[in-house]
């Protein structure tokens, strides 16, 4: 089996060695404490084992419900926001071909996203263009309550039962929200939608395996199975009997910590296949919600290269030198492309003529590394093989349990997010929801 690998050695010329390899004890016993959920939020580890605990039956179903939606449609529209849309969008975009959209005789349904903000034009024009598609929903709340994706939905209902009937709409809306509570699950049953649970013990940042990403990319055409055969070789490649020196998360846990420890309080996610935008966008919640509390925690934040290295390429090389940046880099690419000979020469690109483009792009990388480094950034690299359902399964899992470790060396817990409810106890009172009578009060007398 093929895996994913990681070079710490570039963090060595800003903390020491002994730095991060004296962390390899509290990091292994990290991932005890998450195995026997004896740490910090330990109501919410289920996705710890959840990889190796899918069911071939889970799947069945879940692969039953998707071909039958993906004969009826063109496009589905996935309404969720965070944790029960990030993960779908990291792997749909990542695995999908960039133009789709733009394809004739596509194979696959175009995935769309709504619930994840709440632009009013955003929304007319996702219904404008659902106007002339057919197209399916899959609504996605834990909570069944937040306000962003309720919204999205209430409308997108409206206008497909609009559009199809409400009887052919039932059949083309899909839930997944918790077993018994929340409004989502009230419609749900009224309406007789096929659902989905989120199982009571995973945060949603940490749900991708569940039916939350699981059922949208089935639709979308993704190989669910190979993202979770991934997953479960990195349940294993990351389990508390690897030693901290071959132990992929832990090394990358360890050495964000010390240099954490150093002074370094933001963390780039590079990647040079841009396709992993959204995979940062994921990586940045995951790490985000997970570690920045109580006044703690590394900023997460991203860059897509080479584009990036024309804008932000000048301030990681010259700017404040508070930065780790995390490569993820691509050995193989899925297809090939040469750069053509030239007679004329015009553009000076004759030097690279016959060479691939990935050749080039590779040659940046490590230049950009080399001189980022040299600049005071340490790098830290991980590589997957190729961009395939069975090594994203593998890198999702890896950051999670990675991530888990991180939260416990840094003292938080990793599994809650208060700081979430701040802006929603603040917008409830603007808008002068049921319940909010005393915090309208208060807040209106401050503006
Ligand atoms: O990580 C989390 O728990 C959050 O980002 C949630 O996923 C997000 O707020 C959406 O919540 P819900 O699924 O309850 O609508």
């Amino acid at each position: 089996m093929e895996a994913l690998t990681i070079d710490i050695s570039k963090a060595f010329g800003f903390v020491p060695k002994e730095d991060i390899y004296d962390l390899s004890e509290k990091a292994v016993n990290s991932i005890k404490a998450l195995e026997k959920k004896t740490g910090k939020g330990n109501d919410f580890v289920g996705w710890v084992s959840l990889p190796s605990s899918i069911s071939d039956i889970e799947l069945r179903d879940i692969e039953k419900t998707a071909a039958l939606i993906r004969k009826q449609v063109e496009a589905v529209v996935v309404i969720g926001i965070g944790g029960s849309y990030l993960g779908t969008r990291a792997v749909a975009e990542t695995l999908s071909h960039s133009f789709l959209h733009l394809r004739k005789n596509r194979k696959n349904p175009i995935v769309l996203y709504a619930g994840q903000n709440m632009g009013e034009d955003y929304l007319n024009e996702l219904m404008e263009t659902l106007d002339d598609l057919k197209y399916a929903i899959v609504v996605i709340s834990k909570s069944g309550t937040t306000t962003e994706p309720a919204i999205a939905f209430r409308i997108l209902k409206n206008h497909l039962e609009k559009k199809a009937g409400r009887a052919v709409a039932r059949e083309l809306i899909v839930a997944i929200t918790d077993a018994h509570k929340g409004a989502l699950r009230s419609t749900a049953t009224q309406e007789g939608y096929k659902t989905y649970v989120i199982p009571d013990d995973i945060g949603g940042r940490y749900s991708v395996l569940t039916p939350v990403g699981l059922v949208p990319l089935a639709i979308a055409g993704i190989d669910i199975r190979a993202l979770v055969k991934g997953a479960i070789d990195m349940e294993k490649l990351t389990d508390s009997s690897i030693p901290f020196g071959e132990n992929p998360s832990c090394l990358y846990a360890a050495a964000r910590t010390a240099l954490y420890r150093s002074g370094k309080k933001i963390e780039i996610l590079a990647n040079f296949e841009n396709k992993l935008h959204y995979l940062a966008e994921w990586w940045k919640q995951l790490y985000g919600e997970s570690e920045g509390k109580e006044g703690k925690g590394i900023f997460p934040a991203s860059v897509d290269f080479s584009a990036d290295l024309h804008s932000m390429g000048q301030y990681i090389q010259e700017g404040e030198r508070l930065l780790i940046e995390t490569v993820i880099s691509v050995k193989e690419t899925s297809s090939k492309l040469l750069i053509p000979k030239d007679k004329n020469d015009l553009d000076g690109l004759n030097y690279i003529a016959g060479k691939r483009v990935d050749a080039v792009n590779k040659m940046a990388e490590l230049g950009t590394m080399l001189a980022h480094v040299d600049g005071g950034v340490p790098n830290l690299r991980i590589e997957i093989p190729r961009l395939n359902e069975y090594y994203l399964g593998q890198l999702l899992y890896f950051f999670e349990k990675a991530c888990g470790i991180s939260g416990y060396l840094l003292g938080v817990n990793p599994f809650d997010q208060p700081g979430v409810e701040a802006y929603k106890k603040n917008m409830f009172a603007l808008l002068e929801k049921r319940g909010y009578e005393e915090e309208t009060k208060k807040i209106k007398s401050r503006i």
